[in-house]
């Protein structure tokens, strides 16, 4: 998608359609009282008189409910360069944030590509954004445009490749019409653009199926990606994997006839400080179905976004690799397929990892802790100071969170605090989960140093103790985005499948330590 900026009154800007926010300003609570079946009080976004008074009827009429994503068409508006001008609901004007323009970026760019349109011109809202102290008006023009750029590429996504009627409508030209510095406000929409594409980049990836994707084709399209923006990729396969004594990863790899990929990925930017170095660690699964304890037909076919985390590294290393922050960053991806085969790793075999602890397997079908225990002890190996890793890891924190936020566990406060910074910064929604001690008794083995399952209660967090005892003191974040990284439905911002989540916040992160 191109991304242009307009400083051109939203009446002047010449395009197939223009679209503005429509905010309620009605307040819920006066003097104290609540108010009973109030009536939405609705302004379109914008100091333009012309964009006001081709709206001031329908605003008026009472026949609108001003509830977000509420969309009205409008052709030929009078006093308007553009052929069409899109209104759509923002919801309540006191609660409107970057969070809520990035959604209603993707619900215009789904509304008018569905129509058949491939341009648009997007009225930038004016922000109320809880900053302190409160940021002039420069600061929030840009903070919109990023929010309209990265909205925007989310609702371009459709993830339809192979059907023969697939229709591969997409906006091709998106003009964001706003006011205030034209160098940085261009600056705001190329950056915003790297990242939307970084993370539609990882949708792709993600939405193949296994037959399509598997580990072999990921370290491959691995590779391209860091040949075309400049880093270096190494991709190493079952010798190394072995020779590197990585019991865990072999573990799962050694029951698949697909060969396994360890993928590396390295961001060393000139001049950047020796320390910190930041890895980045995912699961790449291309295919989980449980192994020899074998999971139930029932939705299996969804196994193949279990490489989600790792397809989210890669994405993100795109995104790094591009924006250039002065700071080292390493990418690494353990991908292998989880199979039942005569050669399949059994329950109540004895591993022994890279850092040398020995694992009772319990279920083979917790493989993912498995494959990024060595991950992440080899991200520690090559320097790395500062770990995240991003997995598919558990259906328990589906039970726990939801689809709405991602759990986040960390063994540093100060590592979380930082990571929160940019989830908030960049609408991305997670919620922090405990590491206690205690729950390391779950996963105590009478045979082993520790066992890869930890029990029915508390799933998620097992799962994170098993992967502290790799971090071990090295700061260390673990997302599971099991509950996120696929939309079960579409919504008018984004289409049903993957959803690129974590991408964003990851960057932001990484940029936070170039400062
Ligand atoms: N890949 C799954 C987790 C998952 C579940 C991802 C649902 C996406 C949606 C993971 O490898 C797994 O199978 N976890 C088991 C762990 C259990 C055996 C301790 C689970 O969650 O049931
Ligand atoms: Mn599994
Ligand atoms: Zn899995």
């Amino acid at each position: 998608m191109k991304t242009t900026i307009s400083l051109s009154a939203p009446a002047d800007v010449l395009t197939e359609s223009l679209v503005a926010v429509v905010l309620d300003h009605a307040e819920p609570v006066q003097n104290g009282q609540p108010q009973k079946d109030k009536k939405p009080l609705l302004k379109v976004a914008t100091a333009d008189a012309a964009v006001q008074s081709v709206t001031a009827d329908l605003l008026a009429s009472g026949e609108l409910t001003g509830k977000p994503f509420e969309t009205n068409l409008l052709h030929k508006p009078a006093g308007l360069k553009a052929k069409r001008l899109l209104l759509i609901s923002g919801g309540p004007a006191r609660k409107f944030s970057a969070y809520e323009l990035r959604r209603i970026a993707g619900t215009a760019v789904r509304t008018l590509k569905s129509r058949g349109i491939r341009s648009f011109g997007f009225v930038a809202p004016p922000l109320k954004l809880e900053l302190d102290p409160p940021s002039p008006v420069g600061l929030v023009s840009e903070i919109a445009t990023r929010a309209i750029v990265e909205g925007a590429h989310v609702g371009n996504f459709d993830p339809d490749y192979y059907r023969s009627d697939r229709k591969d409508q997409k906006i091709d030209e998106l003009t964001v019409v706003t006011g205030g510095d034209q160098v940085a406000l261009e600056k705001a929409a190329a950056e915003a653009q790297i990242i939307g594409e970084s993370q539609n980049f990882t949708r792709d990836l993600v939405n193949e199926p296994s037959n399509r994707m598997t580990p072999t084709i990921l370290a491959d399209r691995a590779r391209k990606m860091c040949a075309d923006v400049g880093l270096k990729c190494e991709v190493y396969g079952a010798d190394k994997i072995k020779e590197l004594k990585m019991g865990a990863f072999w573990s799962v790899a050694q029951g698949s006839d697909e060969p396994p990929a360890l993928i590396v990925m390295t961001y060393e930017p000139a001049g950047a400080p020796a320390k910190p170095v930041l890895g980045l660690v995912g699961k790449g699964i291309t295919f989980d179905t449980g192994g020899i304890s074998i999971k139930p037909a029932d939705g299996m076919e969804k196994m193949k976004y279990d490489m989600a985390g790792g397809a989210t590294m890669i994405g993100a290393m795109r995104a790094i690799a591009l924006l250039k922050p002065n700071v080292k960053v390493i990418g690494i991806v353990c991908a292998t397929e989880n199979m039942p085969s005569g050669h399949a790793q059994k329950p109540g075999d004895v591993q022994i990892a890279m850092s040398g602890k020995s694992i009772e397997i319990i279920n083979t079908d917790a493989e993912g802790r498995l494959v990024l225990a060595d991950g992440l002890y080899y991200a520690r190996q090559l320097g790395c100071t500062h770990l995240v890793d991003a997995a598919t890891l558990t259906g328990a924190v589906v039970v726990a969170l939801g689809y709405s936020n991602a759990g986040v566990f960390a063994n540093d406060d100060a590592m979380y605090e930082r990571f929160h910074a940019a989830n908030v910064k960049e609408g991305e929604k997670m919620w922090r989960m405990p590491l206690d001690d205690e729950y390391k008794e779950q996963i105590r083995s009478s045979i082993a140093d520790i066992m890869n399952t930890g029990g029915r209660w508390g799933g998620a967090i097992t799962a994170a103790m098993f992967l502290k005892e790799f971090a071990e003191e090295t700061p260390w974040i673990h997302l599971d985005i099991a509950g996120t990284a696929w939309m079960e439905e579409q919504k008018p911002w984004i289409a049903k499948g993957p959803s690129g989540i974590a991408l964003r916040s990851l960057v932001e992160f990484v940029k936070s330590f170039a400062q």
